[in-house]
């Protein structure tokens, strides 16, 4: 016999959602501060700056909720900061992949950041062809009396990456009735081309 949970509660408190993220805000923006800092850094001083542009958000309390749901866990405060890790999230688009891996490795030099999980597909592309370089950092939140790490998910990828992923998600998500076969092997075959346009205009910046 298969058992279904049921919950009681099937939202959250407004006020205790507030509450709850307000460090994972704090953690976002400390976040940011840290990449903005070396990608004005970059923009000044070198011709190859890695970075076109970043972007963040909190998520939305509703969308957290249909996680937990989507995933069986309970509808509460607890269960969210024990099962996600992309409340704050960042994603910082950059121009070729050699791009990505500088920004990952600047990233990796602050060491008073811990790496709760990384992925990388642009290595190990996801079967329907998604590319992009992700980490969990714990960020260090300093109270007055302790120090608590908060995870910030920072997605790094190209700008033909995004392009891509957006496209995807715009036709793939929720998608109802389910993506026909023939849609999904097109958006395969274009992340390839994506891929191979992204290396002829690297040649070209090469070559200037
Ligand atoms: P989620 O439960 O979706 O967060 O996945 P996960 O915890 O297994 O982590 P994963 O690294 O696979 O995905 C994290 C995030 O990357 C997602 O929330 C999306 O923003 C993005 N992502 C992962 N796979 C895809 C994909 O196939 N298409 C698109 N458009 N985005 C993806
Ligand atoms: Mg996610």
């Amino acid at each position: 016999m298969e058992l279904t949970l049921i919950y009681e509660n099937e939202v959250l408190n407004d006020k205790e959602f507030f509450e709850f993220i307000r460090p994972y805000r704090d953690a976002l923006i400390n976040m940011q501060l840290r990449i903005d800092t070396f990608n004005q850094d970059l923009r000044h001083n070198y011709k190859d700056y890695p970075i076109h542009n970043i972007q963040q958000r909190i998520k939305e309390k509703s969308s957290l909720e249909q996680k937990l749901k989507r995933n069986n866990y309970p509808i509460t405060i607890e269960s969210a900061r024990d099962h996600l890790t992309d409340i704050a999230g960042m994603r910082v688009i950059c121009y070729f992949e050699k791009d990505v891996y500088t920004v990952e490795s600047l990233l990796k030099k602050q060491n008073d950041l811990i790496i709760i999980k990384e992925s990388d597909y642009i290595k190990q592309p996801k079967a329907n062809g998604y590319r992009s370089y992700h980490i969990v950092f714990g960020v260090p939140v300093y109270y007055s009396g302790r120090t608590d790490y908060f995870p910030v998910e920072v997605q790094i990828r190209t700008l033909s990456m995004d392009l891509w992923a957006s496209m995807e998600h715009r036709i793939c998500y929720k998608s109802n009735p389910p993506i026909p076969e023939n849609v999904t092997v097109d958006l395969a075959e274009y992340a390839k081309e994506l891929k191979n346009m992204e290396i002829s205009l690297s040649k070209l910046l090469k070559d200037k």
